[in-house]
């Protein structure tokens, strides 16, 4: 079982390069195949979700050619099965993308329900009600989602919540469905405008993407393209809180600030400072970290995928503060990770108070989530003493070689897969 192993105590000092959006590669790997000639993509992020996804692809047929870690090659003319179901494709939620994709494309689709971190229970009624205003028929059966469509015709959809993943999904669908489509109180994330650009750059003519409308004018086909991934705002901003919560100094390289728009203003309210440049930002952290109060919210709000993170540094802020989840019921598991390695943390529903301390101490800790992952490794780099992780499957499925990253920023970590590496570093680290 790999674990990561860290002896803490190190300021992250230096320069960290962020791979492309986890997030948005997955819809754009969805979009891909809905074209019949070649559609090449890069800056995709080297990350278990990335590669489960483009193995489905090629499970269902569509000529896939991997490039390099970074870039993949796919043709959705040769696709003989409208049935995405293998093992490892129900283990991750963007699974769910290749019902849109399909149902587009071939009017049929059959995806096994999503799997995915359990952060709460994620429904995907959104993305069922708006197939259906575009004239699907959905059953749902043994596990499987199957929608089918005599055609689909364009309608006006307004969403019940703010959901990317049904904005992505029904977004897919409607750019080759008849007539057009209004699609309101949807996402705004970077990840949703960055797909509706790849889509429009095979041929679609989708308006509005990252505002509270999208329209959507149904086109016959998608021809092929060529499209580059944006920088992944998490990943940014993990780095970004990691130079905060360990006193150190990073330029993060190869971003957008603009996403990063929330996560720049909460690093200052907690005495923090960062250097906005064209493509990077340089994080300097302060030697007292001040309490605030953060608030989930879909974006431009502070980013949930960005709330544990920012709870590692509320832990060991100079008095007291409060998280807000209002996206997922269920994104605290990290609390009591977090509570072994002496944080003074009470939650009650999806308000979490904290009573900063000064300092962790290294513990052996669980990876319940992905962002809940990083997190801990972000506590057990400024802890004092050793910290081990379980279950860093969950880290590897958002985060490119994380622990390769960490050590170019000065981290004193490593993966291992057995106790006697673990003694070994112990032993080399001292
Ligand atoms: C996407 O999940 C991301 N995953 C999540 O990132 C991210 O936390 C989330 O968006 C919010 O930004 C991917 O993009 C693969 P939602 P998604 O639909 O699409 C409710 C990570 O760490 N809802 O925006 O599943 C839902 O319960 C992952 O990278 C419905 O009620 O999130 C939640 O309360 C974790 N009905 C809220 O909307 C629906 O049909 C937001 O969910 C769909 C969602």
């Amino acid at each position: 079982m790999e674990r990561y192993i860290i002896k803490g105590g190190t300021p992250l000092v230096g320069e960290v390069e962020i791979s492309g959006a986890k997030n948005a590669a997955l819809g754009i790997l969805a979009a891909a195949v809905m074209a019949d000639e070649p559609v090449a993509i890069d800056n995709l992020p080297d990350v278990s979700d990335i590669n489960v996804l483009i193995d489905a692809i090629s499970e269902v047929g569509a000529n896939v050619v991997r490039d390099s870690r970074h870039s993949v090659k796919i043709n959705g003319g040769t696709i003989t099965s409208t049935k995405a179901d293998n093992e490892y494709i129900k283990k991750i939620r963007a699974s769910y993308y290749l019902l849109g994709a399909f149902l587009g494309k071939f009017k049929r689709a059959e995806v096994p329900l999503p799997g995915g971190c359990n952060i709460g229970s994620r429904p995907i009624d959104q993305h069922l009600k708006g197939f259906k205003a575009l004239g699907a028929e959905i059953k749902i059966e043994h596990g499987m989602i199957i929608a089918n469509a005599e055609e689909l015709t364009g309608n006006h959809i307004f969403f019940d919540v703010v959901s990317v993943g049904a904005t992505i999904n029904v977004m897919l669908a409607a750019a080759l469905a008849k007539g057009n489509t209004v699609l309101e109180n949807v996402a705004k994330e970077p990840h949703v405008v960055d797909i509706a650009n790849m889509l429009n750059s095979m041929g679609a003519n989708i308006k509005g993407a990252g505002t509270d409308v999208i329209r959507i004018k149904g086109v016959e086909k998608l021809h092929g393209t060529e499209y580059s991934v944006i920088p992944d705002q998490i990943e940014a901003g993990t780095f970004m809180l990691a130079a905060a919560i360990t006193k150190g100094d990073i330029l993060v390289k190869n971003v957008i600030p603009k996403h990063l728009e929330a996560i720049t203003a909460k690093l200052y309210e907690i005495g923090a400072t960062v250097e906005e440049y064209d493509d990077s930002v340089r994080v300097k952290g302060n030697e007292v970290i001040k309490p605030t109060h953060v608030r989930t919210l879909p974006y431009p709000g502070f980013p949930t995928d960005m709330q544990p993170q920012m709870a590692v540094a509320l832990a060991l802020a100079d008095g007291t503060s409060t998280v807000t989840e209002n996206l997922f019921e269920n994104r605290f598991k990290y609390v009591d990770e977090l509570t072994k390695m002496g944080a003074s943390i009470k939650v009650e529903s999806n308000i979490a108070v904290f009573e900063g301390i000064k300092e962790f101490t290294g513990a052996e800790v669980n990876a319940l989530d992905l962002r809940a992952g990083a997190a801990l490794v972000i506590a057990g780099i400024a802890a004092k003493g050793f910290t081990t992780i379980e279950s860093v499957h969950y880290i590897k499925r958002g985060y490119e070689m994380l622990e390769k990253k960490l050590q170019k920023l000065g981290a004193q970590i490593e993966l291992t897969s057995s106790d006697k590496e673990i003694q070994k570093f112990k032993l080399k680290v001292g």
